[in-house]
């Protein structure tokens, strides 16, 4: 494993680098692109020969016995997260964001309240409002520079239209890995109210060191209301397969997600299948350690430089690969920090607002890529910024 390799994903139909002239103006020939949410690094090997033993088949048929697939994940969860599953609670879906909306579809109906704690990975809001059900938009509460849940305010803002929760943890963006305490303070929130809660735990396995992950499934008092989603995508890098990990241990809850699986016709490909079946190893949880070193040492050196510009502060990443950078100190506004983003240093970063309340003196930068970049990404919004220093 080498994350300083350079490898050109110009031209292949990645989102992060071909889309990123035509929506943020800015050319892959110069730019450096810090927003969609995957890495610029090829899986584990293991990944790659799965993909390989497949290519060299040459049959690409229909997948039958789920017995090994479903035994990878539960090793994995047992052996990474502490958590024990039922292989009969894993659903496979096409990605979380479909998760997502097979959840909306299952446990809520049109016009229903859908709760997210923002500002919050932008995708869920999108599909609660294409499903037609409506955003709840309860603020986390800042404290010394960290998101904390406020549920005092969100007790009062719930109107008992509400049916659903969910819960990003780790969080995206802000990087927050939530506490035992927090978690049963969103367990407590989502009784209280009568809310189903889905838990999206995409982002796991990516977590700064002297942190701990805690599944939501491991707090007591919950099962019967809980959906779990976990996916090898964000770990291993693999987004592109799109196959996610729907988990749901309450067994009138799985019957009633397996009915509406079964009446979309859905079922999952064998090439994420075998993806995950080769990630989830002892090979691949040596990467994932790797990897999470290199993470952290990036983190380091985009903090470093960013803070150095007055004004500018990157929230503390407890987890993710996803700096969340608040420039509300240099009293400029979102337009003009933007264009100096942008037109400036020639970097894409996703931008706040599109996260929810409590976003928009915010940029979020996407840091899993090559630490060369990250040294040449930190010059270059010191030098967009340096009429501050
Ligand atoms: C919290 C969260 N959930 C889901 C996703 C996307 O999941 P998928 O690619 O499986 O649809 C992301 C991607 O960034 C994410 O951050």
């Amino acid at each position: 494993m080498n994350f300083d390799e350079i490898i050109d994903r110009v031209g292949t139909h990645s989102s992060k680098w071909d889309m990123m002239e035509p929506i943020y103006g800015v050319s892959p020939q110069d730019g450096i692109p810090m927003w969609v949410a995957d890495m610029d690094f090829r899986p584990p090997q293991c990944v790659s020969d799965a993909v390989k033993a497949m290519h060299d088949h040459g049959v690409y048929g229909y997948f039958g016995d789920e017995g090994a697939y479903r035994a990878a994940i539960q090793w994995w969860m047992k052996e990474r997260h502490g958590w024990t599953l039922d292989k009969d609670a894993i659903f496979t879906t096409h990605g979380l964001v479909n998760g997502t909306a097979m959840c909306l579809d299952a446990f809520t109906r049109p016009g229903d309240g859908v709760v997210l704690m923002t500002p919050v990975y932008h995708a869920f809001a999108r599909v609660i409002k294409a499903a037609g059900r409506q955003v709840i938009e309860c603020q986390l509460a800042l404290e010394a520079g960290k998101y904390r849940m406020d549920f005092s305010a969100w007790d009062a803002q719930m109107t008992g239209n509400e049916t659903l929760l969910i819960l990003c943890s780790p969080h995206n963006p802000g990087g927050r890995v939530w506490t035992a305490d927090e978690l049963q303070g969103v367990a407590d929130f989502a009784r209280r109210h009568d809310l189903l809660l889905v838990s999206d735990e995409i982002h796991h396995d990516l977590v700064m060191p002297g942190h701990r992950h805690i599944p939501m499934a491991n707090i007591g008092g919950v099962e019967d209301r809980l959906v779990m989603m976990t996916a090898t995508t964000k770990t291993f890098n693999i987004a592109g397969s799109h196959t996610g990990n729907v988990i749901i241990p309450d067994p009138d809850l799985r019957t009633r997600f397996a009915a509406r699986m079964a009446a979309m016709g859905l079922s999952a490909n064998s090439f994420g299948l075998f993806m995950t079946e080769a990630a989830y190893s002892p090979e691949g949880a040596a990467w994932v350690d790797a990897l999470v070193q290199y993470l952290d040492g990036n983190r380091q050196i985009f903090d470093d430089g960013v803070n150095a510009i007055p004004g500018v502060t990157s929230m503390p990443l407890e987890s993710t690969y996803l700096a969340w950078v608040d420039f509300s100190g240099t009293g400029m506004a979102q337009d003009d920090i933007i264009d100096r983003v942008q037109s400036g240093a020639r970097i894409a970063a996703n931008h706040g607002p599109t996260f929810g309340k409590g976003g928009d003196s915010y940029l979020r930068f996407n840091i899993a890529t090559p630490r060369a970049r990250i040294v040449e990404a930190v010059q270059r919004l010191q030098a967009a910024f340096e009429d501050l220093q």
